[in-house]
């Protein structure tokens, strides 16, 4: 970690994943900023319920809102009315890769058109009554790598902070997050740059973070079932028993769950919710299939005490 001051540690915005209970389960082990999943714009205007729960959000968790859209009138109303809502902070999603989004010129495909990036860039910062920030990858493609360019935009259209992961867009999920690539827009930026991809325990955040000069780090994939490794990184400790605190914690991110959703879909998330936690266990191969087949809060609770024996 640069010098002796902790680096800043954030967990990224994942689709289906980063709802209020997960947030929270993040937040028990520090006072991390942590992101919704993206929230189309058009869905925002037109109040579509789902929306709602996706953005919910404890006074306290920090929550930044990430808005993905293509027109920058449809990103500005729909900053307006998260920022109603008593959102704390905005983030522009110019990171996904996905064909749904891409097709409709959003997500990364913004940052093929950088007059389009700054055109919404400067509708959102406007209609925002909080600090905005932006998410993106290093570029389209190889040939493409304008990952400066965006950030140099975006401060000087009044971005507070902006995020990269070390990918293209063509990369996908494939092959190592490029941190090399991300020191290039560190280098040319006064506000804080944060480097994804890859990042999973406090020796890769070092690495990633001594390669870029980043200020911080993001964690997506790394977190689940593993929250606390925000708090390793940050403390550059790692965390103690681990297996009795997999337990443990897995309990506590289905009691939020239950508090949150309606019990048929937290009976839904949990099969997946408990795959996360059950893969970091030694031969726990046994308690994937239970996982697969949860059909009642009993049936989680009794896979819950057989992890708990499994473990002692
Ligand atoms: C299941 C899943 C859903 C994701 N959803 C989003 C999203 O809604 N918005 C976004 O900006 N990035 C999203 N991402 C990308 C992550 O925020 C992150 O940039 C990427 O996973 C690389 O970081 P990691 O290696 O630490 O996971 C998603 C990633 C995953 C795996």
């Amino acid at each position: 970690m640069s010098g002796s001051s902790k680096p800043i540690v954030l967990l990224a915005p994942m689709a289906g994943i980063t709802d209020l209970p997960f947030r929270r389960v993040v937040r028990s082990f520090g006072d991390f900023m942590v992101f919704s999943e993206m929230v189309a714009s058009q869905a925002v205007v037109r109040a579509v319920r789902r929306t709602g729960k996706i953005m919910e959000a404890d006074d306290d968790q920090h929550t930044s809102i990430q808005l993905v859209g293509a027109d920058p009138q449809i990103m500005a109303q729909a900053t307006e009315l998260v920022c109603g809502l008593g959102a704390k902070h905005i983030d522009i999603n110019f990171g996904c890769p996905v064909k749904k989004v891409i097709k409709t010129d959003a997500g990364s495909a913004i940052m093929r058109d950088e007059k389009r990036a700054a055109e919404i860039i400067d509708a959102v910062v406007k209609a925002a009554s909080v600090p905005v920030s932006v998410k993106m990858r290093l570029g389209w493609d190889e040939e493409h790598m304008n990952a400066k360019a965006i950030a140099m935009i975006a401060e000087d259209l009044g971005v507070a902070m902006v995020t990269v992961h070390g990918r293209t867009r063509n990369q996908m999920f494939s092959g190592k997050a490029n941190w090399k690539a991300v020191a290039e827009v560190k280098d040319a930026v006064k506000i804080p740059v944060i480097v994804n991809g890859d990042i999973v325990d406090a020796e890769t955040a070092k690495r990633a973070l001594e390669e870029s000069g980043a200020d911080g780090v993001m964690i997506g994939r790394g977190a689940l079932g593993s929250p606390w490794i925000l708090r390793d990184i940050q403390s550059a400790i790692p965390t103690q028993n681990a297996p009795q605190l997999r337990v443990k914690t897995a309990r506590t991110h289905i009691d939020y769950m239950f508090e949150f959703y309606e019990p048929s879909t937290s009976i839904k998330l949990s099969r997946r919710i408990m795959m996360y936690y059950i893969k970091g266990m030694q031969n726990a191969g046994q308690y994937r299939q239970m996982a697969t087949l949860l059909k009642s809060r009993d049936q989680i609770d009794e896979l819950l005490e057989l992890l708990t024996l499994h473990i002692s």
